[in-house]
């Protein structure tokens, strides 16, 4: 059974004293058990050392919104994998659909960042997912596959005991409108698929998928209830510890109902 996970994706968001408070709260949360899946927490570059700081020897663990994909040289305003692991970081995002259409990353970037943090060492968390114009045509499975196969290309099987893949659809994200859980079981499922056509089932199987876009904790059981939703990113419920705490209770009591 795969063990379900949940990332907090902070974005471009909180200050120091804020961002501290909330990984403390959070991490209290946890600790207050049970706990029923991984949970990641994903603040901006310039507080990830005082967040690892703060989390040390607690559940939740620390990753960073976004690497560059060589280790050192002439890229003014980037950060490197050595640098990220020296904060501390275990876990990266990469291809976040902000980065693809907002800042611009093509697939090819994507690509040699995943394969660069996973050569690296790191557990990353890959984002897919449409637009609304690529939905409303129906295109969804197309462009989640496309995406997902442009950035495994050349990736051995045994590189994916440290994927796990978040299908974010754009046209949920910080808007409000959630994928159905039927939507969101469609695209996982196919995203599961094409793992198998890629490697094998059993590859497939044990990779994790998330969902992303307007999670929240009135809509994470129906969402997790579903075979194939492994878990969840989220953004702006991120940034208030009662609402992620809620939305992983949420995850944690499926997981034991489920067990039951
Ligand atoms: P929201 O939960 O704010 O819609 O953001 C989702 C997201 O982009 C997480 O990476």
């Amino acid at each position: 059974m795969r063990t379900p996970i949940i990332g907090g994706n902070w974005k471009m968001n909180l200050n120091a004293g804020d961002g501290a408070d909330l990984a403390e709260s959070i991490a209290e949360g946890l600790a207050r058990g049970p706990l029923g899946a991984e949970v990641v927490m994903f603040p901006a570059f310039p507080y990830l050392a005082l967040i690892a700081d703060v989390v040390e020897s607690t559940p939740p663990m620390l990753g960073a919104q976004d690497a560059h994909q060589e280790a050192s040289g002439a890229f003014t305003g980037e950060v490197s994998l050595p640098m990220l692991e020296d904060c501390g970081v275990e876990w990266v995002l990469v291809g976040h659909s902000e980065r693809r259409h907002v800042i611009g990353e093509s697939n090819e970037i994507v690509r040699e960042k995943l394969h660069a943090a996973l050569n690296a060492g790191f557990s990353v968390i890959l984002c897919t997912g449409e637009l609304k114009e690529e939905r409303e045509s129906g295109r969804q499975l197309e462009v989640n596959r496309a995406q997902l196969a442009h950035a495994l290309e050349g990736l051995p099987a045994a590189a994916l005991s440290r994927l796990v893949i978040a299908y974010e659809p754009v046209w949920a994200i910080g808007t409000g409108l959630t994928a159905t859980p039927e939507d969101a079981q469609e695209v996982h499922a196919d995203l599961r698929a094409a793992l198998a056509e890629h490697y094998d089932q059993g590859v497939a199987d044990a990779v994790r998928i998330q969902y992303g876009g307007s999670v929240k904790p009135a809509n994470a059981a129906e969402l997790f209830a579903k075979p194939d939703v492994d878990g969840f990113l989220v953004g702006g419920a991120s940034l208030k510890s009662a609402d992620f705490l809620d939305i992983i209770n949420a995850v944690t009591a499926a997981k034991a109902e489920g067990q039951a």
